[in-house]
């Protein structure tokens, strides 16, 4: 065998077959050093007499999770992903690929450009480009509708999902199975070959039937769908060329590809992807965690019982503590509901649910604590409860457990005061519906000891959440940032804008939902306890919107009582609520506000300025590690554009200096509310970004 040091790929030749190995971990991702590597070894095993067939395998995880994503952006390295691929397909000996792992992008359009496929059970195989903002630019949407068909090609590249082994093989995307191991298997297929038992062809030679029709419907779906993102009609359109000869076909998807390779969608899809990934990256990472076998948790609402349906979903036993008796069994009723969702939607079986619903204990007692690795305690906001319920698990729970509070905004230090071992509570904020969301802020008081922080993190990878730390502060990064310009909408609103059209802008903008409509759907209740609490300490120069707290008022508390900014019917659909109009008008009168116009660019600009400004301050007082991470947050937690990238990348768009110009405007109505944070005055007088931050 042939590999020096690093070399990403490593060539021998066994009984006639020469076998490509791909060895760059973690994911053999196609980097320039591997595509060189791969190319000369099909070059040299071509002109090897001894060599009949070739065969690719992946050494580790998969044969290719893609195109190096850290290679985009950059100045393009020869050679190029695709003439690699079409070096392969043109080879005058027959190479087969063997596919296991996540087989995703440019990895599977390495296997599609093979003359023969192999899959291995447990292989993932994917075109996930449009969730990055590109499509498939190495031949994936000219071999794949060639191999499988149009429509089935068309909806598994405008979605980006992926298919599992069995159904690549029924799809004919693979030619067949094998249980050794990919080396193995590279082996006994290419020897198959040799012996003239396994037909190969050139995916290219295929001729494919495109339907016009079912392109055109296919992309008005899409525009229908996510009118956002350009991607998915781009990917259509490059597939509707799989008609002609594979090389224009070819030169079409690169012309696509292209100009989604400089779009900022993409550059905003990747920057969520990494987003993901950096946030993960605690100080405390090298700290060892604690084992972690049984959770409690104490609150069997809808969150307790959310957090407890994620554990045991993660293969986690949990106790879960209601104290209330006569609640107890609908929170495990709760439970079992959630669990037979994931039934429904078929992510997991009848048998796996039981299995799961059979590690959960319900109690109402709080000594069934004792011998518990980890509580996590999801009551209701209030402080005095929560210090009495850490004060009585310091008497009951083993030393060493973790502590975890689920608060959404109060102060950990303090909980953790309430107990002799400070170092070992944290503050654990889920989001609801908790297992379904996939945030998970990992509060870090003052004393919490770096091997608890490394727990919280360990758990948060094994239930598959994204975990990002925050320090201690009222609201931590997420709900902090939101509290503040949730209020530049009330203002908006009290100011001349309609809360319809305030939602119809941002969802326009691409949240999924405007403020308005969140209110509604969270509960405006939730709010009011909240504004009720701080009024005592709210700053008198503070300017106050009274709208919400009337609606309360009335009892109508959003969609669960069928009204808030909204009337709901039974249907689902959404009207204005003619008397919050009514509300709003009167509040106006009454602060001698004539209303004003605003466009829709106004209400987006004011709206994401104020919380571009909140953000700053989290990252600059340390609360957030890094700007990436506060996109994290409102990704995975407040259903943020993914395309934009989250709030601070999105700034970077618009630039520091662009955005201190702005607030001193905004400031000349309101100088309390828009103040220039001093991290933004330091990017524009430094010259950098966020993005810049990041790096340090
Ligand atoms: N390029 C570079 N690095 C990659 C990568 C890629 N394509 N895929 C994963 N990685 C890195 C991750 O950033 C991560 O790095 P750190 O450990 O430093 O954080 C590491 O590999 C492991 O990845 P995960 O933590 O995500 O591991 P996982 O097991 O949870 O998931 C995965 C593995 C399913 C492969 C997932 O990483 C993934 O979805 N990767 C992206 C796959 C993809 O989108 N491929 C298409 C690329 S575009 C393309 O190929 C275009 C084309 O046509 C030319």
């Amino acid at each position: 065998m042939t590999k020096a040091g690093n070399d990403p790929v490593s060539v021998s030749i066994e009984n006639g077959v020469g076998l490509i190995g791909l060895d760059n971990p973690p994911v053999n991702a196609l980097g320039a050093a591997l595509r060189k590597g791969l190319s000369d070894a099909v070059a040299a095993l071509n002109n090897d007499p001894a060599v009949r067939v070739i065969a690719v395998y992946g050494t580790g995880r998969c044969l290719s999770a893609g195109a190096d994503i850290r290679e985009f952006g950059k100045p393009p390295q020869e050679p190029r992903l695709s003439d690699v691929l079409d070096q392969i397909e043109a080879s005058a000996k027959p190479v087969i690929a063997v596919v296991h792992g996540t087989t995703l992008g440019g990895g599977l359009e390495l296997a599609l450009a093979c003359h023969a496929r192999i899959g291995l059970p447990g292989a993932q195989l994917g075109l996930p480009e449009v969730t990055l903002g590109i499509l498939p630019g190495a031949g994936g949407t000219q071999r794949l509708p060639r191999l499988i068909g149009l429509q089935e090609a068309v909806d598994i590249i405008s979605s980006g999902c992926r298919v599992g082994t069995d159904e690549a093989a029924a799809l004919g995307i693979l030619d067949g199975t094998d249980t050794r191991s990919p080396r193995e298997a590279a082996l006994a297929a290419a020897t198959g070959v040799a012996r003239g038992g396994m037909p190969t062809r050139r995916t290219g030679q295929i001729v494919a039937r495109i339907d016009p029709e079912l392109i055109r419907q296919a992309i008005e779906k899409l525009q229908r769908k996510r009118p956002a993102l350009a991607a998915p009609i781009k990917a259509v359109e490059a597939i509707a060329h799989a008609e002609k000869p594979i090389a224009e076909g070819l030169k079409a998807e690169r012309a696509l590809f292209l100009e989604l390779m400089d779009s900022p969608d993409r550059q905003g899809l990747i920057h969520a992807f990494d987003a993901e990934r950096v946030a993960r990256h605690f100080p405390e990472t090298s700290a060892t965690p604690r084992p972690v076998g049984q959770v409690g948790v104490i609150g069997g609402g809808t969150m307790g019982s959310g957090i407890a349906t994620a554990l045991l979903q993660a293969g986690i036993p949990v106790i879960l503590v209601e104290t209330a008796a006569e609640r107890a069994e609908a929170a495990r009723a709760a439970v079992a509901g959630n669990l037979d969702n994931a039934v429904r939607r078929g992510k997991v079986s009848a048998t796996a649910r039981d299995a799961q619903l059979a590690m959960l204990t319900v109690t109402a007692d709080l000594e069934g604590l004792a011998d518990v690795d980890m509580v996590i305690e999801a009551v209701y906001e209030d402080m005095a409860v929560k210090t009495g319920i850490f004060g009585r698990l310091d008497q009951i729970c083993k030393p060493g457990a973790v502590l975890g509070t689920n608060t959404s905004y109060l102060d950990v230090n303090a909980i953790a005061a309430a107990t002799s071992r400070p170092q070992d509570v944290i503050g654990l904020h889920f989001f609801s519906p908790a297992h379904v969301m996939r945030l998970l802020e990992v509060v870090v008081a003052d004393k919490t000891a770096p091997e608890v922080v490394a727990t919280a993190l360990a758990l948060a990878g094994r239930m598959k959440k994204v975990a990002v730390r925050s320090g201690v502060c009222d609201g931590f990064i997420g709900n902090r940032i939101l509290a503040h310009y949730r209020k530049a909408a009330d203002y908006m609103l009290l100011d001349g804008a309609s809360f319809q059209q305030i939602d119809r802008a941002l969802e326009d903008f691409g949240f999924a939902m405007g403020p308005f409509a969140v209110g509604d759907l969270a509960g405006l209740d939730i709010g009011w306890a909240t504004r009720k609490r701080k009024a005592a300490t709210r700053p008198a120069k503070e300017r106050y919107v009274a709208v919400a707290d009337r609606i309360c008022e009335r009892g109508w508390f959003g969609r669960k009582t069928g009204r808030g900014y909204y009337l709901y019917g039974d249907d689902k659909t959404r009207e204005p609520n003619p008397e919050v109009a009514a509300m709003i008008e009167a509040e106006r009168a009454d602060k001698g506000i004539t209303p004003r116009a605003f466009s829709d660019d106004e209400i987006v600009s004011r709206y994401m300025t104020a919380m571009i400004s909140e953000a700053a301050r989290v990252v600059k007082e340390g609360i957030a590690l890094r700007p990436i991470d506060v996109d994290a947050v409102f990704l995975f937690g407040y259903g943020f554009p993914r395309h934009l990238g989250g709030p601070l990348n999105y700034a970077d768009r618009i630039g520091a200096a662009a955005l201190i110009e702005r607030i001193e405007t905004y400031a000349a109505e309101d100088a309390y509310y828009w103040q220039v944070p001093a991290l933004l005055r330091e990017l524009a007088h430094s010259g950098r970004s966020f993005a810049d931050l990041n790096k340090e």
